[in-house]
């Protein structure tokens, strides 16, 4: 098994070595800025920890990663124009730093390049492979409605939150990992288990990134914090504040997340101290924990030398505790 640290050498070279930089410059310089601007790379090197976990090779599973990381990017394009979001990766979003159209647009050709890399997968495989990719894709469309839905809904609760966040996030970990897998040849019951622990894994990842939005450190986050609460996302730690707060409290929260008046950095305040009050990052770090742990119960399930899992284990780790 390849250490962390190699996979992500091994796709931020890959990548590195792609190029965009073809004309109209309009349209593909955004495809430079964001996939120079690094990030995680958490989705490819899940691909490729599948594939060696499974036996495969991993130079087999490269352009299907690569293919897999700009479609992830070519979401936050989308994403970022329609959570208003100024910032990312520590740097302007494509949407501020250009305008909406060129993010529109720069996406979708980024939506088309990822099928261009997928499609490079062994043809034996390949159709099991965009089968995975196609629902997929669909589903985090379905998510990201469901997501901008809840901006103006009321009444949504926490399992219509968790399964928001699953097919919005929880489901490109997921299918990550089993493409990995399906490159590797490995066997039906082998990747649904697989796919398995990467939505868990997702879902305690999504938890965290919406704990980090309110409580994280802008520069280490690289994004603006308080901007799920300016945009009056219905996060787990807005429902579950809701679920514990008293009349009083209640009524302000309400009042608050409905406000688009109200000066933004007055409403983060005050919402903040709400969730302090009702020790609202304590019950998200435990909500995250129980994901974690039925993600290793997944894992668990797979019969396979532990020794190997102890590189998924702890990339797995790494995620949940990304700091403030
Ligand atoms: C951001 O994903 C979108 C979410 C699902 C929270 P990442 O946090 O993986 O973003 P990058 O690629 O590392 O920037
Ligand atoms: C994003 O969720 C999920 C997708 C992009 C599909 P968020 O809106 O919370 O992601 P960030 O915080 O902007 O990265
Ligand atoms: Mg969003
Ligand atoms: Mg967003
Ligand atoms: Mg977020």
């Amino acid at each position: 098994m390849h250490s962390i640290e190699t996979l992500q050498e091994k796709i931020k070279k890959a990548i590195k070595s792609e190029k965009f930089d073809f004309k109209p410059s309009e349209l593909y310089e955004p495809i430079s800025y964001t996939l120079s601007l690094g990030g995680k790379r958490l989705r490819p090197v899940l691909t490729l920890m599948a594939c060696d976990f499974f036996d495969g090779k991993i130079k087999n599973a490269i352009y299907p990663a690569i293919g897999i990381e700009i479609f992830h990017n070519f979401t936050l394009l989308h994403d970022d124009i329609m959570d208003e979001a100024p910032i990312r990766r520590g740097k302007e979003t494509v949407y501020k730093k250009w305008d909406s159209n060129i993010a529109i647009l720069s996406g979708d050709v980024m939506f088309a390049l990822a099928y261009k890399y997928i499609a490079k997968a062994d043809k034996k495989i390949l159709p099991e492979v965009l089968s995975v990719f196609n629902q997929t894709a669909i589903q985090v469309c379905e998510g990201q409605q469901y997501d901008m839905n809840f901006e103006t809904t009321k009444n949504v609760t926490i399992q219509d939150y968790l399964k928001m966040i699953r097919l919005k996030t929880a489901v490109l970990l997921g299918a990550s990992l089993k493409i990995g897998a399906i490159i590797a040849n490995a066997r039906n019951h082998e990747k649904e288990e697989i796919y398995n622990f990467g939505l868990n894994i997702g879902l305690a990842f999504q938890l965290k990134d919406d704990l980090l939005d309110v409580f994280g450190n802008e520069q280490k986050f690289g994004k603006k914090t308080g901007n799920d609460i300016i945009t009056n996302k219905k996060t787990f730690l807005y429902l579950k504040a809701f679920e514990l707060a008293k009349n009083e409290t209640q009524q302000l929260l309400k009042k608050h997340f409905g406000d688009t008046q109200l000066e933004n950095n007055k409403k983060i305040k005050v919402i903040k101290e709400i969730y302090e009050q009702l020790k609202i990052k304590e019950h998200t770090e435990k909500e995250i924990e129980h994901f974690y742990s039925e993600a290793l119960k997944n894992l668990e399930t797979i019969n396979i030398k532990d020794e190997r899992k102890t590189v998924l284990k702890a990339f797995a780790e790494k995620l949940m505790v990304r700091d403030y």
